[in-house]
Protein backbone atom coordinates (compact mmCIF):
# COMPACT_ATOMS: atom_id res chain seq x y z
CA UNK A 1 0.00 0.00 0.00
CA UNK A 2 1.42 3.43 -0.63
CA UNK A 3 2.23 5.94 1.69
CA UNK A 4 -1.02 8.10 2.30
CA UNK A 5 -0.43 12.01 2.08
CA UNK A 6 0.96 12.94 5.29
CA UNK A 7 -1.69 16.00 5.48
CA UNK A 8 -5.03 14.05 4.86
CA UNK A 9 -6.84 13.02 7.73
CA UNK A 10 -7.47 9.17 7.83
CA UNK A 11 -10.94 9.34 6.29
CA UNK A 12 -14.01 11.58 6.45
CA UNK A 13 -16.38 9.15 6.59
CA UNK A 14 -16.49 5.49 7.34
CA UNK A 15 -12.80 4.71 8.85
CA UNK A 16 -11.05 2.58 8.98
CA UNK A 17 -10.26 2.88 5.14
CA UNK A 18 -9.74 -0.42 3.48
CA UNK A 19 -5.77 -1.78 2.25
CA UNK A 20 -6.24 -0.31 -0.65
CA UNK A 21 -7.53 2.90 -0.43
CA UNK A 22 -5.42 5.81 0.51
CA UNK A 23 -6.54 9.64 1.35
CA UNK A 24 -5.65 12.65 -0.66
CA UNK A 25 -6.16 15.96 -1.42
CA UNK A 26 -6.55 16.55 -5.40
CA UNK A 27 -8.88 18.83 -7.69
CA UNK A 28 -11.58 16.66 -9.39
CA UNK A 29 -14.52 17.49 -11.52
CA UNK A 30 -18.47 17.37 -11.01
CA UNK A 31 -18.31 13.54 -13.19
CA UNK A 32 -16.10 11.96 -10.89
CA UNK A 33 -17.30 13.42 -7.78
CA UNK A 34 -21.00 11.59 -9.05
CA UNK A 35 -19.67 8.61 -10.03
CA UNK A 36 -17.57 7.93 -6.73
CA UNK A 37 -20.08 9.23 -4.55
CA UNK A 38 -22.82 7.47 -5.63
CA UNK A 39 -21.52 3.75 -5.39
CA UNK A 40 -19.61 5.06 -2.29
CA UNK A 41 -23.22 5.42 -0.65
CA UNK A 42 -24.69 2.43 -2.30
CA UNK A 43 -22.08 0.22 -0.56
CA UNK A 44 -21.87 2.38 2.45
CA UNK A 45 -25.66 2.85 3.16
CA UNK A 46 -26.60 -0.51 5.00
CA UNK A 47 -24.00 -0.04 7.29
CA UNK A 48 -24.87 3.54 7.64
CA UNK A 49 -28.51 2.79 8.47
CA UNK A 50 -27.52 0.21 10.95
CA UNK A 51 -24.75 2.69 12.84
CA UNK A 52 -26.84 5.79 12.93
CA UNK A 53 -30.47 4.74 12.30
CA UNK A 54 -31.90 4.78 15.46
CA UNK A 55 -30.40 7.89 16.44
CA UNK A 56 -31.62 9.52 13.33
CA UNK A 57 -35.16 8.24 14.14
CA UNK A 58 -37.05 6.78 11.32
CA UNK A 59 -39.14 9.83 11.10
CA UNK A 60 -37.18 11.99 13.04
CA UNK A 61 -35.24 15.26 11.93
CA UNK A 62 -31.73 15.83 13.04
CA UNK A 63 -29.46 18.44 11.93
CA UNK A 64 -26.03 16.47 12.50
CA UNK A 65 -24.49 14.11 15.12
CA UNK A 66 -25.17 17.17 18.03
CA UNK A 67 -28.41 15.92 17.89
CA UNK A 68 -30.15 19.64 16.79
CA UNK A 69 -33.82 19.03 15.80
CA UNK A 70 -35.56 21.04 13.45
CA UNK A 71 -38.40 21.15 16.34
CA UNK A 72 -35.66 23.10 17.99
CA UNK A 73 -33.93 24.59 15.69
CA UNK A 74 -36.95 26.36 13.27
CA UNK A 75 -34.36 26.51 10.54
CA UNK A 76 -37.29 25.71 7.82
CA UNK A 77 -39.40 28.06 9.60
CA UNK A 78 -41.89 28.74 6.19
CA UNK A 79 -44.46 31.38 7.96
CA UNK A 80 -47.68 29.41 8.84
CA UNK A 81 -46.03 26.25 9.40
CA UNK A 82 -45.07 23.02 7.09
CA UNK A 83 -48.14 21.94 6.78
CA UNK A 84 -49.67 22.24 2.97
CA UNK A 85 -46.27 22.69 1.82
CA UNK A 86 -44.07 21.38 -0.79
CA UNK A 87 -40.79 20.41 0.53
CA UNK A 88 -37.86 19.10 -1.08
CA UNK A 89 -35.28 17.04 1.14
CA UNK A 90 -31.39 17.18 -1.53
CA UNK A 91 -29.42 13.94 -0.67
CA UNK A 92 -32.25 12.26 1.69
CA UNK A 93 -30.48 8.91 2.72
CA UNK A 94 -33.39 6.97 3.84
CA UNK A 95 -35.71 10.17 4.11
CA UNK A 96 -36.29 10.05 8.44
CA UNK A 97 -36.66 14.19 7.57
CA UNK A 98 -38.79 14.04 4.57
CA UNK A 99 -41.14 11.25 6.94
CA UNK A 100 -40.72 14.16 10.08
CA UNK A 101 -41.48 17.17 7.25
CA UNK A 102 -44.79 14.39 6.78
CA UNK A 103 -46.26 13.93 9.72
CA UNK A 104 -46.17 17.47 10.27
CA UNK A 105 -48.03 18.21 7.22
CA UNK A 106 -45.78 18.67 4.44
CA UNK A 107 -45.84 17.08 1.22
CA UNK A 108 -41.85 16.22 1.22
CA UNK A 109 -40.07 15.04 -1.46
CA UNK A 110 -36.78 13.13 -1.12
CA UNK A 111 -33.72 13.36 -3.69
CA UNK A 112 -30.66 11.12 -3.52
CA UNK A 113 -27.88 10.30 -5.66
CA UNK A 114 -27.78 6.28 -3.79
CA UNK A 115 -30.23 3.79 -5.10
CA UNK A 116 -29.48 2.04 -2.18
CA UNK A 117 -30.47 4.49 0.60
CA UNK A 118 -33.54 5.07 -1.38
CA UNK A 119 -34.24 1.40 -1.08
CA UNK A 120 -33.95 2.21 2.67
CA UNK A 121 -36.33 4.82 2.63
CA UNK A 122 -38.30 2.47 1.01
CA UNK A 123 -38.03 0.25 4.01
CA UNK A 124 -38.65 2.60 6.86
CA UNK A 125 -42.07 4.07 4.24
CA UNK A 126 -43.50 0.43 4.84
CA UNK A 127 -42.01 0.16 8.82
CA UNK A 128 -43.64 3.21 9.77
CA UNK A 129 -46.44 3.82 7.64
CA UNK A 130 -44.81 7.33 7.07
CA UNK A 131 -44.64 7.65 3.13
CA UNK A 132 -42.26 10.03 1.28
CA UNK A 133 -41.91 10.04 -2.42
CA UNK A 134 -38.31 8.90 -3.08
CA UNK A 135 -36.50 10.22 -6.18
CA UNK A 136 -33.36 9.14 -8.04
CA UNK A 137 -31.33 11.94 -8.93
CA UNK A 138 -28.52 14.28 -8.21
CA UNK A 139 -28.21 17.86 -6.67
CA UNK A 140 -26.89 19.51 -9.39
CA UNK A 141 -29.92 18.46 -12.05
CA UNK A 142 -32.53 18.74 -10.09
CA UNK A 143 -35.60 16.80 -12.37
CA UNK A 144 -38.27 19.08 -11.12
CA UNK A 145 -40.47 22.29 -12.61
CA UNK A 146 -39.60 25.75 -11.76
CA UNK A 147 -40.62 27.27 -8.28
CA UNK A 148 -41.99 23.51 -7.62
CA UNK A 149 -41.13 24.12 -3.89
CA UNK A 150 -42.30 26.18 -0.52
CA UNK A 151 -39.47 24.77 0.75
CA UNK A 152 -35.88 22.94 -0.08
CA UNK A 153 -33.57 21.47 2.56
CA UNK A 154 -30.59 19.06 2.84
CA UNK A 155 -29.48 17.86 6.33
CA UNK A 156 -25.97 16.61 5.81
CA UNK A 157 -26.80 15.76 2.25
CA UNK A 158 -25.76 16.35 -1.19
CA UNK A 159 -23.87 19.48 -0.70
CA UNK A 160 -20.20 18.55 0.24
CA UNK A 161 -20.38 15.92 -2.05
CA UNK A 162 -20.44 18.21 -5.31
CA UNK A 163 -18.10 20.06 -7.33
CA UNK A 164 -20.56 22.31 -9.40
CA UNK A 165 -22.00 24.13 -6.21
CA UNK A 166 -23.08 27.21 -7.82
CA UNK A 167 -25.19 25.00 -9.92
CA UNK A 168 -26.21 22.46 -7.03
CA UNK A 169 -27.53 26.38 -5.46
CA UNK A 170 -28.87 27.71 -8.82
CA UNK A 171 -31.19 24.20 -9.14
CA UNK A 172 -32.04 25.06 -5.45
CA UNK A 173 -33.27 28.65 -6.64
CA UNK A 174 -35.08 27.75 -9.47
CA UNK A 175 -37.31 25.01 -8.00
CA UNK A 176 -38.29 26.87 -5.45
CA UNK A 177 -41.22 29.58 -4.80
CA UNK A 178 -40.30 33.32 -4.83
CA UNK A 179 -39.86 34.01 -1.28
CA UNK A 180 -39.42 30.11 -0.48
CA UNK A 181 -36.83 28.43 1.78
CA UNK A 182 -33.55 27.30 1.67
CA UNK A 183 -32.00 25.46 4.36
CA UNK A 184 -29.15 22.72 5.12
CA UNK A 185 -26.64 21.38 7.29
CA UNK A 186 -22.57 21.08 6.42
CA UNK A 187 -19.54 20.09 8.31
CA UNK A 188 -18.73 23.37 10.03
CA UNK A 189 -16.34 24.90 7.50
CA UNK A 190 -14.10 25.76 10.46
CA UNK A 191 -13.17 21.89 10.62
CA UNK A 192 -11.47 21.53 7.28
CA UNK A 193 -8.83 22.81 8.87
CA UNK A 194 -8.20 19.84 11.80
CA UNK A 195 -7.83 16.55 10.84
CA UNK A 196 -11.29 14.42 11.05
CA UNK A 197 -10.45 12.44 14.69
CA UNK A 198 -12.56 12.42 17.54
CA UNK A 199 -9.96 12.14 19.84
CA UNK A 200 -7.21 15.11 20.86
CA UNK A 201 -5.50 14.66 18.18
CA UNK A 202 -8.45 16.63 15.96
CA UNK A 203 -8.44 19.23 17.98
CA UNK A 204 -4.85 20.80 16.43
CA UNK A 205 -5.26 22.45 13.43
CA UNK A 206 -2.98 20.92 10.46
CA UNK A 207 -4.05 22.40 7.27
CA UNK A 208 -5.33 25.59 5.71
CA UNK A 209 -9.02 26.39 6.34
CA UNK A 210 -8.35 28.50 2.86
CA UNK A 211 -7.46 25.53 0.74
CA UNK A 212 -10.26 24.54 -1.01
CA UNK A 213 -8.62 21.39 -2.77
CA UNK A 214 -11.32 18.29 -1.99
CA UNK A 215 -10.27 15.47 0.18
CA UNK A 216 -10.44 12.67 -2.08
CA UNK A 217 -10.11 8.49 -1.75
CA UNK A 218 -8.54 6.92 -4.55
CA UNK A 219 -8.43 2.52 -4.52
CA UNK A 220 -5.04 2.31 -5.49
CA UNK A 221 -5.63 -1.23 -6.57
CA UNK A 222 -8.29 0.14 -9.36
CA UNK A 223 -7.01 3.78 -9.63
CA UNK A 224 -10.88 4.44 -9.19
CA UNK A 225 -11.53 7.52 -6.98
CA UNK A 226 -14.22 6.02 -4.65
CA UNK A 227 -15.33 9.15 -2.09
CA UNK A 228 -14.85 13.02 -2.72
CA UNK A 229 -15.60 15.79 -0.21
CA UNK A 230 -15.48 19.60 -1.32
CA UNK A 231 -14.55 21.82 1.20
CA UNK A 232 -16.44 26.15 1.08
CA UNK A 233 -15.58 28.79 3.59
CA UNK A 234 -18.42 30.36 5.52
CA UNK A 235 -17.26 33.17 3.51
CA UNK A 236 -17.50 31.44 -0.07
CA UNK A 237 -21.50 30.14 1.38
CA UNK A 238 -22.43 33.67 1.81
CA UNK A 239 -21.76 34.18 -1.75
CA UNK A 240 -23.18 31.15 -3.51
CA UNK A 241 -26.69 32.23 -1.02
CA UNK A 242 -26.29 35.68 -2.17
CA UNK A 243 -25.27 35.27 -6.03
CA UNK A 244 -28.06 33.01 -6.70
CA UNK A 245 -30.84 35.72 -5.31
CA UNK A 246 -30.92 34.23 -1.62
CA UNK A 247 -31.17 36.58 1.78
CA UNK A 248 -29.17 34.94 4.26
CA UNK A 249 -30.97 34.77 7.54
CA UNK A 250 -29.83 31.87 10.17
CA UNK A 251 -26.49 30.69 10.73
CA UNK A 252 -26.73 27.57 13.22
CA UNK A 253 -23.59 26.40 15.49
CA UNK A 254 -24.78 23.55 17.28
CA UNK A 255 -23.30 23.34 20.97
CA UNK A 256 -22.22 20.10 22.23
CA UNK A 257 -25.12 19.21 24.37
CA UNK A 258 -24.44 18.00 28.39
CA UNK A 259 -24.71 14.11 28.55
CA UNK A 260 -24.36 13.46 24.89
CA UNK A 261 -21.21 11.03 24.30
CA UNK A 262 -22.19 9.63 21.05
CA UNK A 263 -19.48 9.20 18.51
CA UNK A 264 -19.87 9.92 15.02
CA UNK A 265 -16.89 9.56 12.80
CA UNK A 266 -15.07 12.79 13.69
CA UNK A 267 -17.72 14.33 15.83
CA UNK A 268 -17.26 13.69 19.52
CA UNK A 269 -17.93 15.25 23.04
CA UNK A 270 -14.01 15.83 23.18
CA UNK A 271 -13.65 18.16 19.91
CA UNK A 272 -17.62 19.46 20.21
CA UNK A 273 -16.60 21.13 23.52
CA UNK A 274 -14.36 23.16 22.03
CA UNK A 275 -15.10 23.85 18.21
CA UNK A 276 -18.28 23.65 16.41
CA UNK A 277 -18.74 20.57 14.12
CA UNK A 278 -21.85 21.56 12.14
CA UNK A 279 -23.22 24.47 11.10
CA UNK A 280 -26.88 25.26 9.60
CA UNK A 281 -27.81 27.96 7.18
CA UNK A 282 -31.26 29.01 6.29
CA UNK A 283 -32.17 31.38 3.46
CA UNK A 284 -34.97 32.98 1.83
CA UNK A 285 -35.29 33.53 -1.49
CA UNK A 286 -35.77 37.08 -2.56
CA UNK A 287 -39.05 37.46 -4.34
C1 LIG B 1 -24.52 11.87 5.20
S1 LIG B 1 -25.78 11.26 4.15
C2 LIG B 1 -27.15 12.17 4.78
C3 LIG B 1 -28.46 11.54 4.45
C4 LIG B 1 -29.61 12.03 5.33
N1 LIG B 1 -29.85 13.43 5.16
C5 LIG B 1 -29.30 11.67 6.77
O1 LIG B 1 -29.26 12.58 7.61
O2 LIG B 1 -29.09 10.48 7.02
C6 LIG B 1 -25.45 12.07 2.59
C7 LIG B 1 -26.39 11.66 1.46
O3 LIG B 1 -26.13 12.54 0.34
C8 LIG B 1 -26.28 11.75 -0.84
N2 LIG B 1 -25.58 12.42 -1.96
C9 LIG B 1 -24.25 12.49 -2.19
N3 LIG B 1 -24.01 13.19 -3.32
C10 LIG B 1 -25.22 13.56 -3.81
C11 LIG B 1 -25.65 14.30 -4.95
N4 LIG B 1 -24.76 14.78 -5.82
N5 LIG B 1 -26.97 14.50 -5.14
C12 LIG B 1 -27.89 13.99 -4.26
N6 LIG B 1 -27.54 13.27 -3.17
C13 LIG B 1 -26.22 13.07 -2.94
C14 LIG B 1 -25.68 10.40 -0.45
O4 LIG B 1 -26.11 9.37 -1.32
C15 LIG B 1 -26.20 10.24 0.98
O5 LIG B 1 -27.42 9.55 1.03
Amino acid sequence: MPDADPFAPDSRHHPPLPDSVRSTRRPVDEATSRRANGPDWDRYADEYQATHGAFLGDAGFVWGPEGLTEDDARALAPPGGLAGRDVLEVGSGAGQCSRWVATQGGRAVGLDLSFRQLQHAHRLDAETGVRVVSVLGTATALPFADASFDVVFSSFGALQFVHDIATAVAETARVLRPGGRFAFSITHPLRWAFPDDPGEEGLVASQSYWDRTPYVEVDDATGEVTYVEHHRTLGDWVGLLAGAGFALTTLLEPEWPEGHDRVWGGWSRTRGLVVPGTAVLGADLRP
